[in-house]
């Protein structure tokens, strides 16, 4: 990647576009041959991890913290528990090494453990702001004064307001930034409330709302495939692309998570965070640089040009045995399937339906994202010939680990005749050497946040956009239909895509 050129604005840049550096020397050798170098990593920070005892604390953000420190990418960083629970230091260090052994990636070394539990201490929330501010004062002593302040907020949406109020009481805004987990409110009126709550202590800068998609390596293959080649981007419009599908189906039910999900429902989960997040990455116009504030004002106006949602475009959907599940209401109406139909009203897009789905206990667990392009004339291919019968071409965007990427289009089966068939062009992350570099989509947005980058967080204006975009449907949702456990949703799903039809299951498996 060629660093860019030095900006006259003086505003933050990601380091997308100044991370790596070239020898300057080498720079007439082809890419290929110029090995990037490292990134640098971010200044001192003591990080405040609020919620530290729960289960994306557990699952993510302890092994992810293990990950960045093994892996060089943080410098000298304190981190400090903290939930309401009664517990030692020594009690945080136990919790923290079971996560990483039993959640995080490869072998816990001795080594790099001991050098990482150095790092850890821990603060009951019962101490209030007094307690808090003490721990951090300690913290910051061992590695000075100066340092950055990362507070991690991954709590119920309901406790965020009160951490908020603490941290300013606790004087702990200044040097400091926040990570916010979502759901950024429920609807416009409770998210224009929370961010005015979020402004009285912290400024817009200092906020990162995370969606953890937006961090998924495959996620970002989409605007490097947009932007990086010349192939893509002329043929990315309404001229080419028939229609465009975002499916995420999961195999898990909402077992163990009841409570959240019940207040929740498949449309908060994940619709207006993931899918809409993804859905900007792929419809956004070019930015003018890779840098924060131009890639947030392009995926801003894809969150202003989408038209309001129609309940009549939306099916909702609940598996069979949800309100035994621990924590459900018994009379709840949450969703937990949803697969709707909407569009974008600019130059680009107009007429182009995008679909999306996802739900729970679903047949497969899958994060696809499917461009369809328009068919063309097929009069001359004589009757029999195949043409056209396996549906459009299609590229495929495989938002796994492997982050594949696949291009199929119709070729001649070998022989005489002229008989075409379906093919496919197939790429994955694992053929790449450096795919050990991949960094989970939490580790690298903590590192993103830690750095001031907010290329992949949303803003509070974003989020608003896409509450409007909501409110026809919350104001006005349809019923919620069963669907049986293992299956692709209710039949309505169908009628929902004619005359298209839904690229999953998949009739042709990725290969390798
Ligand atoms: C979370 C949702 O944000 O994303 C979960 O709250 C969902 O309900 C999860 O299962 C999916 O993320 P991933 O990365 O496992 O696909």
């Amino acid at each position: 990647m060629v660093a860019a050129p030095a900006r006259k604005t003086g505003q933050e840049v990601s380091h997308w576009s100044t991370g790596y550096r070239l020898d300057s020397s080498m720079a007439d050798i082809g890419p290929l041959d110029v090995a990037p170098t490292a990134l640098t990593p971010p200044e001192p920070h003591v990080v405040v991890l609020f919620g530290a005892t729960g289960d994306l604390s557990r699952r993510k953000l302890l092994p992810g913290l293990f990950h960045l420190d093994r892996a060089g990418h943080l410098s000298d960083c304190r981190i400090v528990g903290t939930s309401p629970e009664e517990m030692t230091n020594a009690g945080f260090r136990r919790l923290a090494r079971e996560s990483c052994e039993s959640f995080g990636r490869g072998r816990v070394e001795e080594d790099d453990w001991n050098r990482f539990e150095r790092r850890l201490s821990w603060v009951s929330g019962t101490t209030g702001a007094a307690g808090l501010s003490d721990a951090v004062d300690r913290a910051e002593a061992d590695i000075g004064e100066q340092c950055r302040r990362l507070h991690y907020l991954s709590v119920p949406p309901a406790a965020a307001p009160a951490v908020i109020k603490t941290l300013g009481e606790a004087g702990l805004v200044e040097r400091s930034r926040i990570i916010m987990e979502k759901p950024f409110g429920t609807d416009l009126d409770s998210a224009r409330e929370l961010n005015a709550m979020v402004h009285e202590v912290f400024d817009e800068d200092q906020v990162f709302r995370i969606d953890h998609f937006l961090g998924k390596e495959a996620a970002l293959n989409i605007l490097a495939l947009r932007f990086a080649n010349g192939l893509f981007e002329p043929i990315w419009s309404r001229n080419f692309i028939d229609h465009v599908q975002i499916d995420v189906p999961e195999t898990l039910t909402v077992e163990g998570r009841g409570g959240f999900y019940d207040a929740t429902g498949a449309f908060r989960d994940m619709v207006v965070t993931h899918l809409f997040q993804v859905l900007a990455f792929v419809a956004m116009e070019p930015p003018v640089e890779l840098a924060p504030d131009a890639i947030t004002v392009e995926k801003n106006k894809v969150f202003r040009s989408m038209k309001g949602i129609r309940p009549e475009d939306v099916v909702r959907g609940r598996y069979e045995g949800y309100h035994q599940e621990s924590g459900v209401a018994e009379d709840s109406d949450a969703e937990t399937f949803i697969a709707l139909k909407c569009g974008i009203d600019n130059w680009r897009w107009s007429g182009v339906p995008f679909y999306l789905r996802t739900g729970k206990a679903m047949s497969e667990g899958a994060r696809i994202i499917s461009i369809a392009f328009r068919e063309p004339p097929k009069s001359m291919f004589p009757e029999g010939s195949g043409v056209g019968m396996k549906g459009p071409d299609h590229l495929t965007f495989d938002l796994d680990e492997s982050s594949r990427i696949s291009l199929s289009y119709y070729g001649k089966r070998p022989g005489p005749g002229m008989l075409v068939d379906k093919l496919s062009m197939q790429f994955s992350l694992n053929e790449i050497e450096t795919q050990g570099d991949t960094l989970e989509a939490y580790e690298r947005l903590i590192r993103d946040a830690m750095g001031g980058d907010h290329t992949l967080f949303t803003t509070a204006e974003g989020i608003e956009e896409l509450w409007n975009t909501a409110r026809p449907l919350l104001e006005n949702p349809p019923g919620v239909l069963t669907y049986e456990r293992g299956s692709w949703g209710p039949r309505e799903i169908h009628d929902l895509i004619e005359p298209n039809r839904w690229r999953l299951p998949f009739q042709r498996r990725w290969r390798g």
